[in-house]
């Protein structure tokens, strides 16, 4: 094969990849480990810029692990099974170091990766779009950066209900001649099967491009047979766009939500509503987060993006007038029902946007304890300016982003000091990281 680039791998990219040099060139091979001799194919160059795919690993070092998954560097799901999991954790932390210098202009002490109990089988969440193969109804992952997908019958990420699951939506479109969703032509009814299993519960919905799935209730049968408790619901997908949900979710039969426990509090969860994906982290990083928080002196306590409220349920036990405040309106359904079924009355769920509410708060009462848990973009400037006008003792910071955590500390860093900072493994095999940390005032 001709151009294949011998190279010795030197370090660990941002996204998991290992990055050797080629005299003045910087190459960039995905799943590869530091100190590894490798033959990698070049596929992408720019200027000094080299993408490479890796051929062969031919001298190899400790830590490199067989993957589960027959799909894996081909499906755009995971970056790091063939990394021993110490490495994986090391990886996180150094990530989330290097992001806080680089992009946070800080030189902070990051504790070790907390790991999760389970580094396979720990997701409680499916998202797999619906394909067509040689006639039958298939299922799988996108590759990187593209729609291509690629067929699996199996992820290792997820436990067996999940295969299950898959399969009996597989066979109900084969049973049924349901078309699929075709990008290209826009044409097809079925788009993505959505998923959530919790506490032995779950919630199936699936999306389609249409207003009807025909034949739903032999799919209800069939899960019933399969599932102790589960719940089925379609929801409307009609633009063509790569956003996976629609606005309309409509239950067609079994529970309407997950009845769950967790930290203390018990929740409520419906299907569009967000849930941390692995059950074992969640608890140890809202233990974690809930525990940084400063009571002692504060007039109320906010939890921004509460989602369906269980840190804030667990903030209200403190006694204190505590608030959630949440963008996704069956979201905070959910929290108004975790108030209720714990009999939280300090307890307001806000229904709006942060950047908007959290300022109404603070302009309010004076002394605020806030916890934040934004989405991956992170904190707009309208909730920096809040926080830096209020000028909260602390601020407790719950990121699954390490590139936008670090550029919020840098623009809070003219009051606030990194006291806390804590990766947590909540995305195993991914390049994924979870990180919390507590900011402190200056003065
Ligand atoms: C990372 S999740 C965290 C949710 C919750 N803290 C938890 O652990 O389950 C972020 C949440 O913020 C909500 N959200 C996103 N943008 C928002 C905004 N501008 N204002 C309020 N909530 C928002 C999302 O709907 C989502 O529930």
């Amino acid at each position: 094969m001709k151009n294949l680039l011998n190279l010795k791998i030197e370090s660990i990219g941002t996204n998991g990849e290992g990055i050797a040099k080629n005299g003045a060139d910087t190459c960039f091979v995905p799943f590869c480990l530091p100190g590894e001799q490798i033959t990698a194919k070049p596929t992408y160059t720019k200027g000094k810029i080299v993408n490479a795919q890796l051929v062969k690993v031919t001298k190899s070092v400790n830590g490199r692990t067989k993957p589960k998954c027959k799909v894996f560097g081909n499906c755009g799901g995971c970056q790091l099974q063939h990394m021993a999991y110490d490495m994986q954790l090391d990886f996180k932390r150094n990530l989330v170091k290097n992001n806080l210098k680089k992009l946070g202009g800080v030189e902070v002490d990051v504790l070790p990766t907390e790991p999760s109990a389970k580094t396979y089988g720990y997701r409680n969440k499916v998202q797999m779009p619906f394909g067509k193969k040689d006639g039958k109804t298939v299922m799988g992952f996108y590759k990187p950066s593209s729609h291509e997908m690629v067929v699996t019958d199996s992820c290792v990420l997820q436990e067996d209900w999940a295969d299950k699951l898959c399969n009996l939506a597989k066979q109900f479109a084969d049973d049924n001649n349901l078309s699929v969703y075709n990008e290209k032509t826009k044409q097809g009814l079925l788009r993505h099967l959505v998923a959530r299993y919790v506490d032995g519960q779950l919630l199936a919905t699936i999306v389609i491009n249409g207003d009807k799935l025909d034949g739903w209730q032999a799919f209800a049968h069939t899960l019933a047979q399969n599932f102790d408790h589960f719940g089925l619901f379609i929801n409307v997908n009609k633009k063509h766009t790569n956003v996976i949900l629609g606005d309309k979710t409509i239950w067609l039969a079994g529970i309407k939500h997950i009845d769950g426990e967790c930290c203390g509090v018990r929740f409520n969860l419906q299907p569009n509503s967000f849930f941390q994906v692995n059950d074992d982290i969640r608890d140890k990083i809202y233990n974690q987060a809930i525990s940084l928080v400063d009571t002692n002196d504060c007039d109320i306590i906010v939890d921004a993006f509460s989602g369906i409220g269980i840190m804030s349920g667990v903030l209200a036990k403190t006694g204190l007038p505590t608030f959630g405040i949440e963008i996704v309106p069956q979201a905070v359904e959910d929290a108004d029902k975790l108030k209720q079924i714990n009999n939280l009355d300090n307890l307001t769920n806000i229904c709006g946007d942060v950047n908007i509410q959290l300022k109404k708060l603070c302009d309010k009462y004076q002394k605020v304890a806030l916890v934040v848990d934004p989405p991956r973009k992170g904190l707009d400037k309208q909730t920096k300016d809040t926080i830096l006008q209020a000028k909260p003792k602390s601020v407790v910071y719950v990121s699954c982003n390490s590139a936008t955590l670090a550029r919020d500390i840098k623009d809070l860093s003219q009051l606030y000091d990194v006291t806390y900072c804590k990766p947590y493994d909540m995305f195993p095999m991914t390049n994924n990281v979870e990180t919390l940390v507590k900011l402190a005032r200056k003065v």
